[in-house]
């Protein structure tokens, strides 16, 4: 399973590319509103996230007619070869990513909550595509049940294109276990979920412990 950071912060994406672990980036307005970002600035700021970022960045279009997603989808594609266009599991979204993807324009379609709405989004073209966990357990459902049906059902089919199934909303490394266990190919995180899964207790226990011997052998000459 791959780590896409599921963020908007340069320096989140600099500091986990700084640790080997990032192979994407899944962004979208909102994110970038929460740092304090601007909807007229977010396709600059797209680009400097690709910049840092040696893997898919997806960027989400906040159009909802066909129409205006493809529009908008066409202008984040132009911003660097290596944009992925995020478009809602919706009718509109379906037509629109049919259209992008026939362009060549990779898109992930997200917001996605159940296996007919996973098995569509591969047949209109979907690159990726972003079942939820998280909200599931917001209304006290099972998202990671959830998200084993969608990664078995899409095993279960040989498409035309590469499609790849994005864990999302995942909130604990307990999420990100399951995603693993079930197969994912890839978890997008939020950076502090990504700082939780490299601490382990005994890994600061045998730490602790590395530091006493090693006292020991210090005091000892
Ligand atoms: O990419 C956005 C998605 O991961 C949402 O996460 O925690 O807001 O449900 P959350």
């Amino acid at each position: 399973m791959r780590f896409f950071l599921d963020t908007a912060d340069l320096d989140e994406i600099r500091e986990a590319a700084s640790w080997g672990v990032v192979a994407g980036v899944t962004t979208n307005p909102s994110l970038y509103a929460r740092i304090g970002g601007k909807l007229a600035d977010f396709p600059e700021h797209i680009q400097r996230i690709c910049k840092l970022v040696d893997g898919p960045v997806s960027a989400e279009a906040t159009g909802v007619t066909r129409d205006d997603i493809i529009a908008e989808g066409h202008e984040l594609a132009k911003l660097a070869p290596n944009v992925v266009v995020k478009v809602p599991t919706t009718v509109e979204g379906l037509a629109a990513t049919k259209t992008l993807s026939a362009e060549g324009v990779n898109v992930n379609m997200t917001l996605c909550f159940s296996v007919p709405q996973a098995l569509l989004a591969a047949r209109a073209g979907a690159r990726y595509i972003s079942p939820f966990v998280g909200r599931f357990d917001d209304i006290s459902e099972d998202g990671i049940a959830a998200l084993t049906d969608v990664v078995s059902a899409i095993e279960n089919y040989k498409f035309d294109h590469p499609v790849e199934i994005i864990a999302a909303s995942l909130r604990s490394a307990n999420h990100v276990t399951q995603a693993a266990l079930i197969g994912a190919d890839i978890a997008t995180v939020p950076f502090g979920v990504l700082k939780k899964l490299v601490s382990h207790p005994l890994t600061d226990r045998g730490l602790e412990m590395f530091e006493a011997d090693w006292q020991k052998v210090v005091n000892a000459q």
